[in-house]
């Protein structure tokens, strides 16, 4: 069974699958638009002749501290200018490209291939799920009926909060029922609202648990926060970091002294049971945003660490959503204010003011969930909207010509954000400004991480044995939770993801309750706040625009395979034989990532190219030498068809390290939202 499971996922090719001349166009473009996105510049807005401004840490800066109304509208719209204008004609072509190439490997299109990673078939879910299946249409309504619920009960509520505090910040520029400009919530994306937190909080007289300050006058340094995080996984019985990861890893830009991509990033170079070789690249800076992404980034460590022993296309997460959970479950325990206290030393002081509704206790805790409110609320919609965006762009529900309106029309409807200045017009291409959308990864893993965090977080507290409001959890030192975490992790993928589900968050579906419980002080508060305040809660009438569900699943009927063992020594082989190739061109990958010269650039080329080689025999031994026409089970020989065409016909250099940077790409790194 885990066999079958196997070689269901280790056939899809994704743009491998396209002719030479055409795949060749494909990674043009794509370099393209990663290379107008990473090399985008803006000029100051105090001084026009100064225009080497980057987006880290020159352009994030203004969108998280400026207060001037112009400057942000101004910085806004030059980040647009420079990123998804230029990229809009690539962009077109790319979508066309890519369907092509999901088409090849039997998909509908280009979502529908990055939905597969979510499903569960009929052979899967009797061995596993009691029967459940999963196919995309399914896993699309229930991330939508989770939305749809925390979008009623908690973000629009946020939203309506959050707005009524800013009209005292930018008074007459807002409109009270409207959908707020999306320009002035601290974030060039309007994404995360926590920089806005100075604006927002209930209780301003009291800490607002950003305890930056604290780490500065305790004398934290980059060094301190990651040995805190690894701390943490190991009093809860998860692994200590290598000497290697000490060694490799890359956090400090300033002592690096290279050009570096600075988007935070975690790999595993291991890729095997002897290996010890984890790193983590990113630009850290004291603070505590920054102590919180390295929780997020130490959790894929903990993860690549966990399943080690699994074979190569079981070394992932149970879905990708999982992988992005674990830190930042961990990161819920670590930033509660008695753990900052208690284990960290860190203490913001609280000013004495007397209010009578609130005890300076509940006052110390609405203050807290505001902030994470700003972070992991206000992240819902977006984390679900740019997926969304392109299952439709991909499938063709949003035509060509409306890219940009397909694109803030989802803005609108599901974040209740607005264009600052008026409508944009189709020679934009603002999703472009939004590094995953050139980059090309998939992006609902985030959505999926942001509710099952809570589900987990849940579930670990109550092995914990805590008692009380799910926000003041804390599983530091508690082995009982840790077990439960440790043993889903080493699963990897080898199971499908609700199974695993099932047993670290207690049930087999994602589920909104768990976010909303942890969240429930803020929200009397906020019911309470908006009431005295006579606030319209939502934007106008148009507080959601369902999208169609067509169903686009193309999973066939499952029936009795054979040949099973045979096939499985064969694919071990072929484990062992890849994992060395892929490992050292991973490693020279990581060398470019970290000093972007055109000399490190051919290395990588080559490596992959060594990879290539290994895929040809695999192929001739594997591919070839069953007689696929023969295997009972539909899904087996499909794979085997695809992968003989690909042999015979159009089988290029090209492809195969097109298709080992599939795998690797889907196996090894990890980067942040
Ligand atoms: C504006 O920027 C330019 C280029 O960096 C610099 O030479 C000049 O001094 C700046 N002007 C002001 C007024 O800061
Ligand atoms: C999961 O959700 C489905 C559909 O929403 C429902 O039919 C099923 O009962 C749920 N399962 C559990 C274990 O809650």
């Amino acid at each position: 069974m885990e066999l079958y499971r196997r070689f269901r996922f280790l056939s899809k090719k994704g743009p491998g699958a396209l002719q030479p001349d055409e795949l060749s166009e494909y990674k043009t473009l794509q370099a393209n638009m990663e290379t107008i996105y990473s090399t985008a510049t803006i000029c100051d807005y105090h001084n026009q002749t100064k225009c080497d401004l980057i987006l880290e840490p020159d352009i994030v800066t203004v969108m998280a501290s400026s207060e001037d109304w112009d400057e942000l509208l101004y910085t806004w719209e030059q980040w647009r200018e420079n990123t998804g204008k230029k990229m809009r004609e690539d962009f077109v072509r790319f979508v066309e490209l890519s369907n092509e190439a999901a088409t090849l490997d039997g998909f509908s299109d280009t979502g529908s291939y990055w939905l597969n990673a979510y499903t569960v078939d009929e052979r899967e879910a009797e061995e596993w799920t009691d029967g459940a299946t999963l196919d995309q249409q399914h896993f699309r309504m229930m991330v939508d009926a989770v939305w749809q619920d925390v979008s009623e009960r908690l973000y629009k509520k946020l939203h309506a909060y959050v707005r009524m505090r800013l009209q005292e910040v930018y008074p007459g520029k807002i409109d009270p029922t409207g959908p707020i400009p999306s320009h002035i919530l601290g974030d060039m994306w309007a994404q995360d609202w926590s920089n806005i937190a100075r604006h927002v909080m209930p209780f301003p007289e009291m800490p607002t648990f950003d305890v930056t300050d604290s780490m500065v006058e305790n004398g934290w340094d980059i060094d301190r926060m990651f040995h805190a995080a690894e701390d943490f996984f190991r009093s809860i019985g998860l692994f200590d970091m290598t000497q290697t990861f000490w060694d490799k890893s890359v956090v400090n830009q300033t002592a690096w002294g290279k050009t570096m991509v600075c988007h935070a990033s975690a790999e595993d170079f291991c890729l095997g049971p002897e290996g010890e070789d984890y790193r983590i690249k990113m630009c850290t800076e004291v603070n505590m945003v920054d102590l919180i992404t390295v929780h997020h980034e130490m959790g894929h460590i903990e993860y690549f660490m966990a399943y080690k022993n699994q074979p190569l296309v079981f070394r992932d997460s149970a879905n990708p959503g999982f992988h992005e959970a674990i830190g930042d479950l961990i990161a819920l325990s670590m930033s509660t204010p008695k753990h900052l206290e208690d284990v960290l030393g860190l203490t913001p002081t609280p000013a004495k003011v007397s209010d009578p509704r609130y005890t300076d206790d509940e006052k110390r805790d609405l203050n807290f969930l505001m902030k994470m409110a700003l972070e992991k609320i206000a992240f819902l919609p977006f984390g679900y909207l740019i997926d969304m965006y392109r299952w439709g762009v991909f499938d063709g529900s949003i035509p060509i010509d409306e890219l940009n309106a397909g694109w803030w029309n989802l803005r609108e409807s599901l974040q209740g954000v607005t264009p600052p200045a008026g409508q944009r017009g189709e020679e934009f291409f603002d999703p472009g400004a939004k590094y995953h959308v050139p980059a090309n990864v998939p992006y609902i893993r985030y959505f999926v991480s942001f509710i099952v965090q809570f589900q987990f977080h849940a579930r670990l507290c109550e092995a914990a044995g805590h008692t009380g409001p799910l926000h003041t959890c804390d599983i530091y030192n508690n082995t009982d939770a840790g077990g439960i975490l440790r043993s889903a992790l080493e699963k990897g993928f080898s199971e499908p993801w609700p199974k695993v589900l099932s047993e670290l968050g207690g049930s087999q579906n994602m589920e909104s309750q768990h976010i909303i419980n942890y969240f429930e002080p803020l929200l009397t508060y906020l019911d309470q706040e908006l009431l005295d305040a006579d606030q319209c809660i939502g934007w106008g009438d148009e507080c959601f625009a369902p999208v169609s569900l067509a169903d686009r699943s193309v999973i066939p009927k499952q029936d009795p395979r054979d040949n099973e063992t045979a096939a499985g020594l064969a694919m071990s082989e072929m484990n062992t034989d890849m994992t060395n190739l892929v490992q050292n061109a991973t490693l020279v990958d990581w060398t470019y990532y970290n000093d972007v010269t055109t000399a490190n650039a051919d290395a990588s080329n080559e490596a992959w190219l060594l990879v290539k080689n290994a895929s040809g025999k695999w192929h001739k031994d594997v591919i070839e030498s069953y007689n696929y026409q023969e295997f009972k089970d539909s899904y087996l020989r499909r794979q085997f068809e695809l992968q003989k065409n690909l042999g015979t016909a159009a089988l290029t250099d090209e492809d195969f390290i097109e298709l080992n940077k599939i795998i690797k790409d889907m196996t090894a790194i990890y980067t942040n939202r």
